[in-house]
């Protein structure tokens, strides 16, 4: 395996709380993408979303990617849903690890993320057709990505555990 394991996925797959279990069973440090910005930035993302836009939170994913490969250590790491949508973050988490996918289908991110306040890119009028259309566009990119792919719907986090672990 390289050197990294790192999570991508759509919102909703589960990226941060498999992150931090494999984080505990691999006794590996945990790194979030979302997070190491928004200590950054000291902002929150929906703050970033709102005051700096969309495309200067795009800038600062390729940033911290750009930071962890010059950083040392072996890390899980999770990612932003959006973040291999640029063909530099994919090239750079090729170099970073070992990439698993987390692939989910629409009604079950809609399912989880009803009523969620916290990702700018469904606060529309009509969130589960977002969601539908956002998953449709991004799914090749994901795949393009990924060095594994793991179907995440109907199973328990501990299988999945065991899925990527394996
Ligand atoms: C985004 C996903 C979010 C966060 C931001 C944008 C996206 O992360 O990076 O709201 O473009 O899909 P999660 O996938 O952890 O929700």
């Amino acid at each position: 395996m390289k050197k990294n394991l790192i999570l991508i996925g759509f919102m909703g797959c589960g990226k941060s709380t498999l992150g931090v279990k494999l984080s505990y069973r691999l006794r590996t440090m945990l790194t979030d993408t979302d997070e190491l910005i928004e200590k950054k930035q000291k902002k929150t993302i929906p703050q970033i979303f709102a005051e700096d836009g969309e495309e200067a939170f795009r800038r600062l994913e390729t940033e911290v990617l750009r930071e962890l490969l010059c950083t040392g250590g072996t890390r899980i790491l999770s990612t932003g849903g959006g973040l291999p949508m640029r063909e530099e973050n994919r090239t750079l988490l090729k170099q970073l690890g070992t990439v698993v996918y987390l692939r989910i289908r629409p009604e079950t991110v809609w399912n989880r993320l009803k009523g969620d306040t916290t990702r700018p890119l469904l606060q529309k009028p009509d969130p589960k057709a977002e969601i539908c259309r956002l998953l449709e566009l991004r799914g090749p990119l994901y795949e393009a990505a990924a060095d594994r792919i793991v179907d995440v719907d109907g199973k328990t986090y501990e299988q999945l555990l065991r899925e990527i672990i394996e």
